[in-house]
This record gives structure tokens, sequence and C-alpha cells, in this order.
């Protein structure tokens, strides 16, 4: 006999990109993604942004408001690039937690730290950001950056971290976002759609995964809507600030 809610289940979909597919086929796609471009990560996000994403992390660490002793999440970190600035300034007394799905992101991300003598105070998860193996109340800050758009259920994700805030804690999300300003957003179209899967190909001979990291920036949601999950999942004092005119935006909510 067929189990009706398994045959649901298994009809239900998302986006992966501009194509609509199963909701348990995204997960394996966004890993093979990821498998695929975690050795050459790290340059292509340089040569992507022209460097700019090291100032839209800066800022992230800025907005943060964290201090020595603390305990942080790095979520959907990655190669590691806000929990070495993190390790460095939650000290010896603090701790933070670089949480990533996929083992090849997870693997670059401990070789890097490592090689630039961060030790002591990370530890290295593989999770999926919509379930968290953290108890209640574990972190006073949490950070996910350019990491949501790439989760299939939001929504359980944004409920999971506000689970493990602590009260008082706060949710920091750096994600692709909506230009404010109708020019740019042309602009943007054809170097994200023309240029980027070019560099994707030469680079790191995979322009597949650029061409998917250009349509899932489109297919996430905008300011507003962000704004309107963080609340819905239970984050207050909730705002964002646009930069390099809305290409990001970085979302800010409290757990009180
Ligand atoms: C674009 S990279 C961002 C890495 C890093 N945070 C940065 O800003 O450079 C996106 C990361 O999200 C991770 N990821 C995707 N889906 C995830 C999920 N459901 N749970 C946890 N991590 C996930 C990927 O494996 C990948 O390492």
């Amino acid at each position: 006999m067929v189990d009706e809610s398994q045959e649901s289940k298994s009809q239900e979909t998302t986006h992966f990109g501009f194509r609509t597919v199963a909701k348990e086929q995204k997960v394996d796609m966004v890993a093979n993604v990821f498998h695929s471009v975690a050795a050459k990560y790290d340059v292509m996000n340089d040569l992507m942004s022209f460097g700019i994403h090291r100032l839209w992390k800066r800022y992230t660490i800025d907005c943060s408001g964290v201090r020595r002793g603390q305990r942080v999440l790095d979520l959907a970190g990655g190669t590691g690039d806000l929990t070495a600035k993190f390790s460095r300034l939650v000290g010896e007394t603090g701790e933070v937690v670089l949480a990533d799905i996929n083992d090849s992101m997870l693997k670059m991300g401990r070789e890097k730290l490592r090689n630039i003598g961060i030790v002591g105070n990370v530890s290295y998860v593989q999770a999926n950001a919509e379930a968290l193996p953290f108890p209640d109340n574990t972190f006073d800050c949490i950070t996910i950056s350019f990491g949501l758009r790439n989760v299939t259920d939001k929504d359980a994700a944004l409920r999971s971290m506000f689970r493990v805030l602590k009260p008082g804690g706060r949710l920091l999300v750096l994600e692709f976002s909506k230009p404010a300003f109708e020019p740019l957003n042309k602009a943007y179209d054809a170097y994200s759609f023309h240029i980027l899967p070019r560099i994707g190909e030469m680079v790191a001979q995979d322009g597949e995964s650029y061409r998917y990291l250009a349509e899932s920036i489109r297919m996430h949601p905008d300011q507003e809507t962000l704004k309107a999950m963080m609340e819905e999942a239970g984050f207050e004092n909730t705002t964002y600030f646009n930069l390099t005119g809305g290409i990001v935006a970085l979302h800010r909510g409290y757990k009180f």
C-alpha cells in the first residue's frame, strides 16, 4: 500500500536556480556544486567580487558585537573567512563552531585555518542548517554568510538558528539580495549571466556551478521578504543594511 504522506512528500518541489526540482533532489545538487568548486572557492570569490566580499565580511564582523569569551556559530561557514576573524575576537576563553553540510568545503576550511595558525578555539561540525545538532540556547551569535540561499527549507533553518541562540543573542545573515537601483540591476544581470559563468569555466573548469550561483541569487527572497521570514521565525528588532547598492544585504535579528 502507498503511504499517502510519503507520496505527497516526494512530490514537493523547490527551486534549484531557475529549475523546479523535487525537494529531496536539491540537497544533492547543492552538494555537487560545492564539492566541485571547493578547491577554487576562495580564488573565485576574490575574482568574482573584485575582492569586495572581504569588505562585506568585515562589515558583518563589525555589526556582530562579538566580544572575548563568547560562543559563535559560523553556519554554512565553508572555507572559514568569518571563523578566522571570530576566532581572534573571542580569544582563548571563547569558542567558534564552523558548521557546514559539505565535507569538501569543511576540509578546505580546516586546512586553510590551520595553515594560518587558527587552532584551539575553533571546532568543525558537519551539519544541515535545517536541523542543527546543538542544544537550545547555545550561541551568543550566529552568522550565515552566502549560505541561506542554498538551503532547501529556509524557514526551518531560521527556526533552528533561533532555537540554538541564547536569549540576547543575534543572527546575522549576509546574502546576495536585490539591487535597489534599476540601472544597476541591468548591468548586474549582464555580468552574472554572461561573464560570471565564463570566469567559472576558465578558473574552476565549472561554468555550470556559476550559472547556478547567478540563478540562485535571482530566486532568493528580497530584503523585505527575508526580514519578514526572520520575524516569522521569532527574531525581533530585525533590520537590514544594503551593501554595494543592495547587491548584498546584511540582515540582523535578535532573540529576546
Ligand atoms: C557560498 S558558500 C559560503 C561559504 C562562506 N560562508 C563564505 O561566506 O565564504 C555556501 C556554503 O553553504 C553550505 N551549505 C549549503 N547548504 C547548506 C545547509 N543546508 N546547511 C549547512 N550548510 C550548507 C555549502 O556547503 C557552502 O559551503
